[in-house]
């Protein structure tokens, strides 16, 4: 196992679309997986992708901490590869999301509220489901690093952008 360097945002890989995975359960994808888990562990982030560990390939990683779901179960430690995602209605939310690629900021993002999701699994199997709410945010974030593109680049308004401190001061003037 080892914590790998994460790349920031201007790094080509995260510009570039992902190669699919064709054998996803070849030993090395493991232990890239592996690798991958490590290096979100020592972040402390949400959830990562191959491209942010200089690797071009369609794996993410993901967990929901209990407190980010409604319900206050938390969604473990998921890997997906290759995974697709698919809108479930026209709902769409805007909330704020960082990135470890992007340190240091914030920007308020619109995503689906709800989707389907399939990948397959480090065995071969398929794995499939629907999300809604941060989870489904954390899906289309991580999905969206295999396609290139970083949340900034889907910000509606740069107004709202801007680093942690001074968002997170001016979200609370405005909920006071
Ligand atoms: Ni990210």
């Amino acid at each position: 196992m080892a914590i790998l360097k994460i790349a920031r945002m201007g790094h080509p890989v995260l510009a570039r679309v992902a190669d699919p995975v064709t054998e996803p359960s070849d030993p090395r994808i493991a232990k890239l997986v592996d690798d991958m888990m490590e290096t979100l562990a020592d972040a402390g982030g949400i959830g990562l992708a191959a491209p942010q560990i200089h690797v071009p390939l369609r794996i993410v990683i993901y967990r929901v901490p209990a407190g980010r779901m409604p319900g206050g179960v938390e969604v473990p430690l998921t890997v997906l590869i290759n995974p697709r995602l698919a809108p479930v209605g026209e709902a769409r939310e805007s909330d704020w999301e960082g990135c470890l690629s992007v340190p240091g900021m914030t920007g308020r993002v619109a995503r689906w509220a709800r989707l389907r999701f399939t990948a397959r699994d480090l065995k071969g199997g398929t794995v499939e489901g629907e999300a809604d709410g941060f989870h489904a945010r954390v899906l289309q974030h991580e999905c969206d690093h295999l396609d290139g593109i970083l949340y900034p680049m889907r910000i509606d308004s740069l107004r709202d952008f801007g680093f942690n401190e001074e968002i997170l001061r001016r979200r609370e003037q405005e909920e006071a």
